[in-house]
């Protein structure tokens, strides 16, 4: 599989070009009003998930020289070697096949995947973890003594099941509490412990390496927690998730349900790491919602190009990131229950995109992931939406709607759906004063995701869709978007720093660390006090 660097294809000069020539003044009102078929070019179906994309700076010109930069960087190669199986993870040499994790088995799969043969053995192996894990979440569904599940695990072991635990809240089991403790504050340990009852508590230790600090923290405290309360029986009260099966057998957990280093953190709630949601759901839930993905993933491998969502709004992000020079991409779930969808977002894209070099190392020479953020909407409308409409940034926004609510309130739902799709003609459409404080620029671009309901099938379609299209922007900017460097040299100073804070030996280091760790171990306050009227 050859690939090419978007800046060393004809269609990245051509993209500049046109840029120049039309892109930059591109306004999306004038090509509404010249083109009575933009909302159909613009606009498509996908497996559970509508996209309107014609609120945005791109014409059908554009978008052929997007798709043309696509295959000159061979990003369908790309992709196909990423569903084949190969080793595309090159810095850690590892295949990348979260997708497996929602295939169905081979024996149900017509004769066109039968060329997954060549990862047959893996797949019976997800079948058989799977199987099992679901049984496990049914067996603690039917536990009347089990009241509390606490989650410990970071990033990709929380941000997934816990986004997911919450949007899906209208399908939860009632009974059950599902808690989360990511963060090595033990304020956050310490608060969820005031809650639960230990003989009623079930602690899922949720982690890949089963060596992260915060990770590991957590689970010992909340094991010493467990034994102090008088808690003996860790085999029911206590289970882990996790590729290294021998460290949760070695820190006293016996009940384990393993995966595979080829599922990226970030990529792993389909996994094992999905054990909170399957117990919330339950089984039938899960495999909806590892169908709703594989729906995806389906349309990602087979649609054309053209008609391609994930590739669509992929290209577009490289579209406005290399071109238009946009920063940031902002996201706007209108649904409540999606709070931490763009949290989620956020380590499924920079942790996945945000390098600067390419995948031999090189340096880049052009910009690669947005910062992506955002809010429900319709709270953030009352938080920064202005600075979206009058701001000296352009911001693309993508909304996320849902039709049809699970509540049965009047009143609330249209209002919120009207609140959508108003915000995004308003950041278009904008509005003339004379007076300054009052204009609106307009042309402001924004993306419309629109799911029939919220359920398992469609929040599994979505985010597969979302780990798609980082998939494209990662290879057409010719980057490994599976590896995360970035993150271990802050891991290797906090425990010299956190040796450092025990010992007082504060020698050699800059002025700034010094200074804030004397103030840190000092006796004496760091800062005067307020004096109170
Ligand atoms: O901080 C980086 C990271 O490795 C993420 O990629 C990962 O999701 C998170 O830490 C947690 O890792 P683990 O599941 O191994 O505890």
């Amino acid at each position: 599989m050859s690939r090419t660097r978007c800046d060393q294809t004809p269609a990245w000069g051509a993209l500049q070009s046109a840029f120049d020539a039309t892109g930059r003044a591109f306004d999306v009102r004038t090509a509404f009003a010249t083109d009575p078929q933009r909302f159909e070019t613009f606009s498509q179906s996908a497996p559970l998930v509508f996209a309107d994309l014609s609120k945005n700076r791109i014409d059908a010109a554009t978008e052929a020289l997007l798709l043309a930069l696509a295959q000159q960087t061979g990003l369908a190669a790309h992709r196909d070697a990423m569903f084949a199986g190969d080793k595309i993870n090159t810095t850690e040499g590892r295949q990348v096949m979260h997708w497996l994790l929602r295939n169905p088995p081979l024996a149900l799969m017509n004769k066109a995947r039968q060329a997954l043969q060549n990862v047959a053995s893996e797949l019976s192996a997800v079948h058989a973890t799977l199987d099992a894990m679901l049984a496990y979440a049914e067996a603690v569904r039917a536990d009347d003594g089990i009241t509390d599940v606490v989650n410990i695990g970071i990033g990709g072991s929380d941000l997934g099941p816990q986004m997911a635990v919450l949007a899906l809240d209208e399908f939860v089991l009632p009974g059950k509490r599902f808690h989360f403790v990511s963060n090595v504050d033990g304020h956050e340990l310490a608060a969820v412990l005031r809650k639960v009852q230990p003989e009623h508590t079930l602690f899922l230790v949720a982690s890949k390496t089963f060596t992260t600090i915060e990770t590991m923290t957590n689970a010992h405290s909340a094991k010493a927690w467990f034994e102090a309360q008088g808690g003996t029986d860790i085999a029911r009260h206590f289970a882990a998730l996790t590729t290294n099966v021998a460290a949760a057998n070695a820190f006293g957990i016996s009940t384990c349900f393993g995966f595979w280093d080829w599922v990226g953190g970030r990529y792993s709630v389909w996994s094992a790491i999905g054990l909170p949601l399957a117990m919330a759901i339950g089984a039938q839930g899960f495999r909806e919602f590892l169908a709703g993905a594989h729906a995806m993933d389906e349309h990602f491998r087979t649609a054309p190009l053209e008609r391609n969502l994930p590739i669509r709004l992929g290209l577009l992000d490289v579209w406005y990131r290399n071109f238009h020079g946009f920063t940031s991409r902002s996201v706007a779930p209108y649904h409540a229950a999606l709070k931490r969808y763009p949290a989620y977002l956020q380590q499924l894209e920079m942790e996945s995109n945000g390098k600067r070099v390419d995948a031999q190392g090189q340096a880049l020479p052009y910009a690669t992931s947005p910062v992506v953020w955002g809010e429900p909407g319709t709270n953030g409308q009352h938080a920064y939406f202005q600075m979206l409409h009058q701001g000296t940034d352009v911001v693309p926004v993508e909304f996320v709607a849902v039709k049809t609510p699970k509540h049965s309130l009047p009143g609330h739902h249209t209002l919120l759906l009207a609140n959508a799709v108003a915000q995004a003609q308003a950041l278009m459409q904008g509005k003339a004063d004379q007076g300054g404080h009052k204009h609106f620029t307009g042309n402001r671009p924004s993306t419309f995701l629109l799911l029939d309901d919220l359920s398992p099938a469609s929040l599994g379609a979505l985010i597969a869709l979302q780990e798609h299209r980082v998939f494209v922007s990662g290879s057409v900017w010719g980057i490994n978007s599976f590896d995360q460097w970035g993150v271990e040299l802050g891991k290797v100073l906090a425990k010299e720093v956190d040796v450092r804070l025990g010992s007082g030996d504060f020698s050699a280091l800059d002025g700034s660390t010094a200074g804030l760790l004397t103030r840190l171990r000092n006796d004496s306050p760091c800062t005067g006090t307020a004096v109170s009227h």
